[in-house]
């Protein structure tokens, strides 16, 4: 078994990252621009988007955080949005999800000018990337086909199920572990909660890629002998011997599962550091207009 480790690749991407910001600054340009905004003060969103900020610092980026209410209005937040639609000084930005309830997601996606949605989640995008035309793809599918491919994982031909249907994450990984390209070529079964027999359908993966968001869902006996299992999940569980009073849990059983696999994901140092990485990336292209 060996690990796919998040850790290192992330950090060699952003050294990669940091160098070419190097040479923009040295050739008269200025350095890239990622703003995110988050709305309302959810625990774990804070985390992702601090660490977000953080990583731009360590690449050179600019970034800018705006910080609103939870109480904010669909107006205002729609207003933020224009205004960075039209700041030539932001190459890109993010808006963090989940939204509270009273936002209508769907609205606020909508808003977010193609060209700077460096998360992917504009219909245009994500159209985009269904026809496998040039666009800015999701984070967190993008950081696990990164991570195959440094690792040189043959991809074609093989058997991907996908666990969980999300739009930031099953959805799209569905997509482009089928698209003709490397990695890709896959047959995909995207499963979800209505899935029967789900156990039949991944003890028949050669790639399983576990996105449902519930602590130590996939255990040894739905896994094939010699899989490759990428754990998307990031969940916060309760544990008193914890300083913080919790601690991360992944949507895979590790002890049990990691022995029959070819290759795993560790939680934490997998597949979380490679989401970040890749919106540093996209962020980048969006500076260069390797895109749009
Ligand atoms: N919430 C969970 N993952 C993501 C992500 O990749 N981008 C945004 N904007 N919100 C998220």
């Amino acid at each position: 078994m060996q690990l796919l480790d998040g850790k290192k690749i992330s950090s060699l991407i952003k050294a990669e990252i940091a160098e070419e910001v190097r040479f923009m600054r040295q050739s008269g340009h200025r350095a890239p621009h990622l703003a995110a905004i988050l709305v309302g003060s959810d625990g774990a969103s804070q985390t992702y988007v601090n660490s977000k900020v953080k990583s731009c610092e360590e690449v050179g980026f600019q970034s800018t955080l705006i910080h609103l209410p939870a109480d904010t209005s669909e107006a205002e937040l729609l207003h933020h949005i224009g205004q960075l639609n039209t700041d030539t000084s932001v190459d890109g930005f993010i808006v963090q999800l989940p939204l509270p309830s009273h936002i209508d997601e769907h609205n606020v996606l909508m808003a977010i000018a193609p060209e700077k949605d460096v998360d992917g989640f504009h219909p245009s995008n994500v159209g985009r990337m269904a026809l496998n035309l040039p666009s800015y793809l999701p984070a967190t599918p993008k950081g696990i086909l990164e991570l195959l491919q440094r690792y040189e994982i043959e991809t074609a031909g093989k058997h991907c199920v996908i666990i969980g249907r999300s739009h930031i994450v099953g959805l799209p990984m569905s997509l482009l572990m089928a698209r003709k390209a490397t990695p890709g070529n896959c047959t995909v079964t995207l499963c979800h909660s209505h899935t029967r027999n789900l156990k039949e359908e991944t003890l028949r993966a050669d790639i399983i890629i576990a996105a449902l968001g519930k602590p130590e869902f996939l255990k040894a006996d739905m896994v094939k002998e010699g899989a490759v299992v990428v754990d998307v999940g990031i969940t916060r569980v309760a544990d008193s011997s914890k300083k913080s009073g919790y601690r991360i849990a992944g949507d895979v059983a590790f002890a049990e599962v990691s022995p029959k696999c070819s290759y795993i994901t560790p939680v934490p140092g997998g597949v979380g550091l490679m989401t970040v990485t890749s919106l540093l990336q996209n962020t980048l292209s969006a500076a260069k207009k390797e895109i749009y």
